[in-house]
């Protein structure tokens, strides 16, 4: 297996970007392949910090970096973090960067739509990151969207926007605002179309040639399987699906190129948004989680919610995704807990489930239960072997790999690139 397929296993912020920034140096070629710029993936080098929403996180090494065709576009997002990038020293070029020209674009009005629902949602709403994404793919399934192709031929555009533009107003409507400004998105769009075409190519073209040469691919999931469409918690989930699968469909090369599947897996649970999450605590314990592991998000600053491991969704998005093997990331967030727990099961009604529910009222319902184990008082933070771990931090690791039943590849000790533990390599799996 030359290729390796990232994705988060829980509900997104797992520490995917620092795992494949690690990882991207071994790779030939990194793939975004669905999401958007709603996801935030932090790598730490030394003393720089880069924020990643878009740009896949291949290309602070230099590695080629690819926007695959799964992914919503959107340009202007990807123009300012190109120019930040690029502030902090990073070369983003046609040579190390390319866009799929069969990408659907996130518009100002998917934008507008999302706010407005969210809003008229009241209590109810999803807790979007805010970014347009729902509604951009919608208009993707309905057939509706404007994609990157379309902007070397904007003389064209008349009948699309038609279409497009006929859905947003009604829909506008609904919500007392005015039609979309079609004039003002048709100069905005020619304004930004050279900078985004720049970088626009039939990417499975690219990347067949990439494969043909025997090159390593790494495809950059976002978000995670528990905010998948199909498997998460859904209506609480973001609008694409975050499984393993989606790699091949998204980027434009057949299911046989994904590899190991590497599950980004952080050593508690954090959620950001709403929606049920049976071990959320709501206490000190959680407090102190969330302040030890700095658990702020990094597109929306906002708090993300705490809670102790949980094994039973761990163990299912590792069936539903095909988890050849974890990076166990944030151990070092449990140093000098006394005790820590882990969920090994859920009591509903009182039965006893072994998995997560699909209905909502009763993911909302679930109890935890949990196993209760000895802590660490030593420090695991920076630790690069395993033999620098305290054995009851060694202890907490196979106790999760066991209910999790996959094996652990990868443990990240803190945000540095290098404070990393290799047990198995996916690369040469
Ligand atoms: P992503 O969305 O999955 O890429 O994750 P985020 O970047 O949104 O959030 C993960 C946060 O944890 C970032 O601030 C990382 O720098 C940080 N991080 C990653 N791995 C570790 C780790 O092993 N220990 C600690 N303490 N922080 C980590
Ligand atoms: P990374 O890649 C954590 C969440 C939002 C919200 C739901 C739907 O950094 O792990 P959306 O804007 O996608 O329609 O929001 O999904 N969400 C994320 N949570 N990490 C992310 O990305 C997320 N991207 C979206 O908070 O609950
Ligand atoms: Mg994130």
């Amino acid at each position: 297996m030359a290729n390796v397929t990232v994705i988060g296993a829980q509900w997104g912020d797992e520490g995917k970007g620092k795992i494949v920034d690690w990882l991207a140096s071994r790779a030939d070629a990194v793939v975004r392949f669905q999401g958007g710029h709603n996801a935030g993936h932090t790598l730490v080098v030394g003393d720089k910090v880069y924020k990643l929403s878009l740009l896949p996180s291949g290309i602070v090494t230099g590695t080629l970096s690819v926007i695959g065709n799964g992914v919503v576009l959107d340009p202007w997002a990807l123009k300012a973090e190109i120019e930040k990038l690029e502030g902090q020293g990073v070369t983003i070029d046609a040579d190390n960067f390319a866009v799929a020209d069969n990408c659907p674009l996130i518009l100002p009005l998917h934008r507008d739509l999302d706010g407005l629902r969210e809003t008229a949602a009241g209590a109810g709403k999803i807790g979007t990151t805010g970014r347009g994404i729902g509604p951009a793919y919608e208009d993707k399934v309905g057939r509706r969207a404007i994609r990157v192709c379309d902007l070397a031929h904007l003389d064209q555009l008349e009948p699309q926007l038609d279409r497009l533009c006929a859905h947003h107003d009604a829909l506008r409507a609904g919500f007392d605002q005015p039609p979309v400004d079609r004039e003002a998105l048709l100069a905005d769009l020619r304004e930004i179309a050279p900078f985004v075409l720049q970088f626009a190519q039939p990417v499975w073209k690219r990347l067949k040639k990439v494969r043909k040469a025997g090159a390593k691919i790494l495809f950059e999931g976002a978000q995670g399987v528990l905010l998948d469409v199909d498997h998460g918690t859904y209506p609480f989930v973001t609008s694409s699906n975050t499984v393993s699968g989606t790699a091949a469909a998204g980027s434009g090369l057949g299911p046989g190129s994904t590899g190991f599947v590497l599950g980004i897996v952080k050593a508690y649970t954090t959620r950001v948004g709403s929606g049920p999450f049976p071990t959320e605590l709501d206490d000190a314990t959680g407090q102190r989680l969330g302040e030890r592991g700095h658990e702020f998000g990094t597109v929306t600053g906002r708090q993300r919610r705490c809670g102790w491991f949980d094994a039973v969704l761990v163990r299912q998005s590792c069936a539903i995704s095909g988890v050849t093997g974890i990076a166990l990331t944030k151990l070092d967030v449990l140093d000098g807990f006394d005790t820590v727990r882990i969920c090994t099961g859920y009591r509903l009604n009182g039965k006893i489930l072994d998995y997560f529910p699909s209905h909502s009222a009763e993911q909302a319902a679930v109890e935890p239960i949990y196993e209760e184990m000895e802590g660490w008082r030593e420090t695991t933070a920076g630790a690069r072997s395993w033999a620098e771990l305290p054995a009851q931090a060694i202890k907490y690791i196979q106790r999760v790999q066991e209910l999790i039943e996959t094996p652990v590849a990868l443990v990240s000790t803190s945000p540095e690139r290098e404070d990393t533990i290799l047990v198995r390599d996916p690369f040469l799996d």
